[in-house]
């Protein structure tokens, strides 16, 4: 038996990506396929940068590694003030790692060591929401509260609690556990504090704008800033988990930047290296940076943590964001996305909701636009979109279980913020095609 590798693709004979450019990714039989989600959100500069390989590769040459606890490196201090000046966390100290999921553990870990550090070792409770996705490690999959993927784990998990999703369109159904009202929700994160003993919860984690799981959804209005005060008025540590939001992808640099949220950590990942290198980071607050150094120390770290060729990527991507205006970029070609998806598809029977923020836009499907009744699961109707949409030369991200844990299915659009506006419309087509041809399909062998 030949050695072989372990895919991730669920279909046995993937096509083989050969090269990729703005927003295609081209495969060895030649075939071009328009990348509508960046992969999974990543890509936010476009495929194919010489610039960035040439920033890699010289720094690869002169210094590829140097471990991170007896030396630092240019790349690295250059970074953390170049992207400092852009996180909304007062006087940011950035921790950088290899990916979203370790950035996860990482500022779960942080947050632990400043309540320790001011003297509150008590604080062990975190809460993160349902409906939300951190990461695939166990204690990150343990912070996410998405179903499909915490089955098979179940046994493993149940360190954190979990309070309801900000889902306004589904806020209240029944099975939903989700909430749509910024008075309920935030009545419900007091009761679950009062609910703990005092001075035992450690940290509050949330995506400010609901990525894979749900696919692009915001919070009602005022949610963010009074989630905030009851962290603050209560000492609990605020985490946003801007690893999908992060770099551009929701029209502003980060998604807190929308409701005017600075949290104490600020974990990010995917557009940060816009898939070119494996990076993440936490960023600190200046006064958790001040509390956990001056007790001794954080206790943690990673091979592969403060690499100075990710380091390197990292920087010549935010040079490109800048320099090109791709952030505002985002925004208005996210407004137009929303805009062709309305007229394609705001009247279809089986789209229940269009939404999201810059290039970070999520549909919904049900089976009834007026109960917002889900396709049952068997049917499978986003992966038959998906598929079908592949075979056309057009890559979309799915999500399912949002309506319920199980029930629910949601299309995620996020194209590199180089999307010309031709690719928008074929994108907006493409999805309304795929769609059709799925029910179409759903249709066929209910009737065999
Ligand atoms: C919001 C969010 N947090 C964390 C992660 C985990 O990141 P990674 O896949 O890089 O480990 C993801 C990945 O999709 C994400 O969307």
């Amino acid at each position: 038996m030949s050695a072989r590798v372990f895919r991730r693709s669920a279909s046995p004979n993937p096509p083989v990506a050969v090269e990729a450019h703005g927003s295609t990714i081209v495969d060895a039989d030649g075939r071009e396929y328009l990348d509508a989600a960046g992969g999974a959100i990543v890509v936010n500069v476009g495929h194919g940068r010489r610039e960035i390989a040439d920033a890699m590769a010289e720094q690869a040459a002169r210094l590829s590694y140097a471990h991170g606890s007896a030396f630092t490196t240019d790349a690295l201090e250059r970074y953390a003030v170049e992207v400092g000046r852009h996180l909304p966390v007062d006087d940011p100290a950035v921790y950088p790692v290899s990916g979203g999921s370790e950035a996860i553990e990482t500022a779960l870990k942080l947050a632990r060591a400043t309540q320790l550090a001011r003297g509150e070792p008590e604080r062990l409770i975190v809460f993160a929401r349902w409906g939300s996705y951190h990461g695939n490690t166990l204690g990150a999959l343990d912070l996410s509260g998405r179903k499909p993927l915490r089955r098979p784990y179940e046994g493993w998990l149940g360190r954190f609690r979990h309070v309801s999703a900000a889902y306004p369109y589904r806020g209240g159904d029944p099975g939903s556990q989700a909430l749509g009202t910024t008075q309920e929700l935030v009545d419900e994160l007091e009761q679950a504090l009062a609910a703990a003993e005092p001075g035992t919860v450690c940290a509050f984690v949330g995506e400010p704008i609901v990525g894979a799981t749900l696919a692009a959804v915001e919070p009602p209005q005022g949610y963010w800033p009074a989630v905030a005060e009851v962290c603050r008025h209560h000492g609990v540590l605020l985490i946003a988990d801007e690893v999908m939001t992060g770099f551009g992808r929701t029209g502003a640099w980060f998604g807190l930047d929308h409701y005017g949220v600075r949290p104490d950590l600020l974990v990010a990942a995917k557009g940060a290296t816009s898939g070119y290198w494996p990076f993440g980071f936490v960023a600190a607050s200046g006064e958790v940076f001040d509390a956990v150094t001056g007790a001794g120390g954080f206790v943690h770290g990673f091979t592969y943590s403060h690499q100075p060729v990710a380091a390197t990527v990292a920087r010549e991507v935010l040079r490109i964001l800048e320099a090109e205006s791709l952030v505002e970029a985002s925004a208005s070609k996210g407004e137009r996305l929303k805009a062709l998806l309305a007229d394609g598809l705001g009247e279809h029977a089986a789209v229940g909701d269009i939404r999201g923020r810059g290039l970070m836009v999520g549909v919904e499907l049900v089976r009834d636009r007026e109960t917002r009744e889900p396709f049952p699961r068997a049917a499978k109707l986003t992966e038959a979109v998906v598929r079908i949409a592949r075979e056309r030369g057009l890559l979309l991200y799915s999500g399912t279980g949002n309506a319920n844990g199980v029930d629910g299915d949601t299309i995620l659009l996020g194209p590199p913020f180089v999307v010309t506006d031709a690719e928008l419309v074929r994108i907006a087509d493409g999805l309304r095609e795929a769609l059709d041809l799925a029910l179409a399909g759903l249709e066929a062998g209910a009737g065999a």
